[in-house]
């Protein structure tokens, strides 16, 4: 974990980062006047511009911003600017970096901050010689006094809770099965403050989850289904909000055998859902918000073994609606449709839905945001996309219509697995809108959750996403 923390007084020998704009004195952030000069010589040609004054016995990293930027653009920008000071710091082995704000904005040194710390992170458990790979970056320091400090704890909180996702994403299955997944949430359950409770398999089928058991068929190892709850005495809401996950530990397409070269490689982040909302709890929980969650994770692998379930069979879910399975890929509908027939028990107030749920929506967005489409009334979804601009996580809305729900319609069972070859994620989303009767909001992150090459903040492999967007919305609630 990366320390963040308010900076004691400064000594002058502090390595710096300095957030300034083109009237700022920088004389008098530890600059000599003729560097400050030089500094601000720079910003007439290029008013956003990074400038290293290396002091030999201290380095003051210049990050220039324009003052008319809007908010989020700002604090983008400001986060992309500390992932780059971050890798920077590594590579001169610095240890320390004090945040100084000359704009006046104390959020954007807040989220240069965010980027520097979230762009620290790495994941050397399996690496044999990690004391040398180890980053040598340790502490963001903040020299901003009118930050308010719960900001500052809700960051650290947010940092270490994006830490733990993704290192639950990056983890493979070899190490990450089902039931080590649920050992993972309640280690964060008692790290983080929340009660988690799990199902085993023969709860499982006491319960009747058909799709989560079908499955599971294939599988060596036996499923299971994760519940969270925080409850703070002082929750706000009377109703509970319900997250949900996929939990799909590793998806090879079942005898549906993922067919596309490599498409199999990066399949150990298709619990990538389940994570974020686990991650999602914890950060609430550890920063004590005033709301009431639960969140639901069914897991399994996806695999062609023994008694795999076959294209053309029919399950009877728990819900009691018959699926006829034509797709053994489109596992993660089958396993989310059981949780989400389950959040019915809870009455909820709204149930937000995360997976790594289709091609189609990666295909159709990329890394760059999530897909999203539900029920719930549009002003939760302004107050979701709001969130969503806020932290970076992006929402795109795709359309809900009636239409789409006609290409899920199979002749032998009232549903079936895969619509036609247009709206694939939209079809996806339908068919788990079937086991719904409360508001509902379903987020497909195939194209954010994994990254195979390294995208500032977010890194590279698991990124967390989901979870800062999570935070913003339920605190602002
Ligand atoms: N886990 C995959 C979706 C996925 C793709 C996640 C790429 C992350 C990156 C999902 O289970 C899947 O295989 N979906 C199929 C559905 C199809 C068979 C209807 C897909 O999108 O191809
Ligand atoms: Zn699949
Ligand atoms: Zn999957």
């Amino acid at each position: 974990m990366t320390v963040l923390k308010k900076s004691p007084a400064l000594k002058g020998k502090e390595n710096l980062v300095v957030l300034g704009t083109k009237k700022t004195n920088f004389s008098k952030h530890g600059l000599s006047p003729a560097e400050s000069n030089f500094v601000l010589s720079q910003a007439e040609a290029n008013p956003q511009k990074f400038i290293l004054v290396n002091q030999i016995n201290r380095m003051i990293f210049i990050q220039l911003v324009e003052e008319k930027k809007s908010k989020n653009a700002l604090a983008e920008l400001c986060r992309k600017a500390g992932a780059a000071i971050t890798a920077q710091c590594n590579d001169l082995h610095l240890i320390s970096v004090t945040i100084v704000d000359a704009t006046g904005n104390p959020s954007a040194a807040l989220a240069l901050a965010e980027g520097m710390a979230l762009a620290n992170y790495q994941f050397l458990k399996y690496r044999k010689d990690k004391a040398k790979e180890t980053n040598s970056l340790k502490e963001i320091l903040l020299n901003v006094p009118r930050l308010n400090p719960r900001d500052i704890d809700h960051t650290r909180i947010l940092v270490d809770a994006v830490y733990r996702t993704r290192t639950l994403v990056n983890e493979p299955v070899s190490f990450l099965n089902a039931v080590q997944l649920s050992k993972e949430f309640e280690a964060m359950g008692k790290a983080g403050g929340f009660r988690v409770e799990v199902l085993n398999k023969s709860k499982i089928e006491a319960l009747k989850m058909g799709g989560l058991l079908a499955v599971n068929l294939g599988s060596v190892d036996p499923p299971t289904f994760t519940i969270m709850e925080y409850k703070p005495k002082r929750a706000r809401n009377k109703k509970p909000i319900v997250l949900v996950g996929k939990g799909v530990v590793y998806d090879t397409g079942g005898l549906s055998l993922k067919p596309t070269a490599n498409s199999m490689d990066m399949m150990k982040c298709d619990m990538a859902g389940s994570a974020a909302v686990a991650g999602a709890m914890y950060a609430l929980a550890k920063a004590k918000l005033p709301v009431h969650v639960i969140a639901l994770a069914p897991a399994t692998d996806n695999r062609p073994g023994g008694n795999a379930y076959v294209p053309g069979d029919v399950i009877t879910m728990m819900s009691g609606l018959t699926v006829e399975m034509l797709n053994a890929d489109a596992e993660g509908r089958m396993i989310l449709a059981d949780a989400l027939h389950y959040a019915k028990r809870y009455d909820p107030e709204l149930v937000l839905e995360f997976s790594t749920l289709t091609g189609a929506a990666k295909a159709a967005v990329g890394g760059f945001g999530l897909v999203c489409m539900g029920t719930a009334s549009e002003g939760i979804k302004n107050k979701l996309k709001d969130a969503g601009e806020t932290v970076y996580e992006r929402l795109a809305e795709f359309p809900f219509w009636e239409e789409y729900d006609e290409l899920i319609k199979s002749d032998l069972a009232e549903i079936k697995n895969i619509g036609g070859p247009e709206g694939g994620a939209i079809t996806a989303g339908k068919f788990l809108s079937r086991f719904t009767d409360y508001p509902f909001m379903h987020f497909d992150i195939a194209g954010p959750a994994f990254l195979t090459a390294r995208d500032s903040w977010r890194g590279k492999g698991g990124t967390g996403v989901g979870v800062r967007l999570l935070f913003e919305f339920l605190k602002r609630r």
